[in-house]
């Protein structure tokens, strides 16, 4: 199989076919992950609460997530690997770039950060050295102080259409993909609409390009609060392969998520 790109998950959109991404923070779940079918693979900060035991991912640092990038790249998967850059890592262009650079040498392919339009010149600077970028709107983890705790967000027309306006600068400086966290379905609908950026929903509703999960929420193993977006696949299921599969199946029929898992 060849290894995916940007341009063929463009292609997958253009024809319709749903994108599928896991979180993953090690070579043996990044082999098995890979060869269940996987499109997309995010060493995301979630390996705070998941891997560390943090109660939020602002205490993660950049080394850490390059540790973790280093060792899903060593399993050599066919799928596109993401990093996220941690809290307090892309303050300005300058930071966001030394950072992202670390990142990128431990083997990511693409850098997700968090946040609206005043990251626009932040994602050019990127782009322009080489840097793919994703974005990521609505619940914003390392936001969680400022939001008040984890809220789904995007319910008043004020909100949709803040969000909209982040879209658009974001995708205008150059960001080729979004994570769309805990909004309503119907806005996750419609950005998908209005931007040729891909959207990738987790509680956004099923007409995303594609979706992300957690992979320990995928598979039953979480410590904490389960939030509605989140489907354990292990239920009824002999093995964790055939859990994976049974979720990249679930988005590419569009049966998940249901509107049980939906905002
Ligand atoms: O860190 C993470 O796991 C994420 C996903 C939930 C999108 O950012
Ligand atoms: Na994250």
């Amino acid at each position: 199989t060849k290894p995916v790109t940007i341009p063929a998950l463009q292609t997958m959109r253009t024809k319709g076919e749903k994108i599928t991404m896991l979180t993953c923070y090690d070579a043996s779940f990044t082999a098995l992950l890979d060869r269940c079918g996987i499109d997309t693979i995010l060493v995301g900060d979630s390996l705070g609460m998941v891997c560390q035991g943090h109660s939020s991912t602002l205490p993660v640092s950049v080394q850490d997530i390059a540790y973790h990038t280093a060792s899903v790249s060593r399993a050599k998967p066919t799928a596109l690997i993401l990093a996220d850059l941690p809290f307090g890592s892309y303050g300005t262009p300058e930071m966001a770039f030394t950072n992202a650079v670390q990142l990128m040498q431990a083997g990511a392919q693409m850098v997700k950060l968090e946040g609206g339009a005043w990251l626009a010149p932040t994602v050019r600077f990127l782009i322009e050295r080489g840097i793919p970028i994703c974005a990521h709107l609505g619940l914003t983890p390392q936001s969680v102080h400022q939001l008040g705790g984890y809220k789904v967000q995007g319910k008043t027309t004020e909100a949709v259409e803040q969000i909209k306006a982040d879209a658009l600068a974001l995708q205008a400086a150059g960001a080729s993909m979004v994570v769309l966290e805990a909004i309503p379905a119907t806005l996750g609908k419609e950005l998908t609409a209005l931007l040729t950026m891909l959207t990738i929903g987790i509680g956004a509703g099923p007409d995303c390009a594609g979706q992300v999960l957690v992979l320990h929420d995928l598979l039953g193993v979480f410590p904490g609060h389960k939030a509605r977006f989140v489907k354990d696949f292990m239920e009824g299921k002999p093995n964790i392969d055939a859990a994976i599969k049974a979720y990249i199946a679930a988005v590419k029929d569009t049966s998940f998520p249901g509107p049980e898992h939906c905002f």
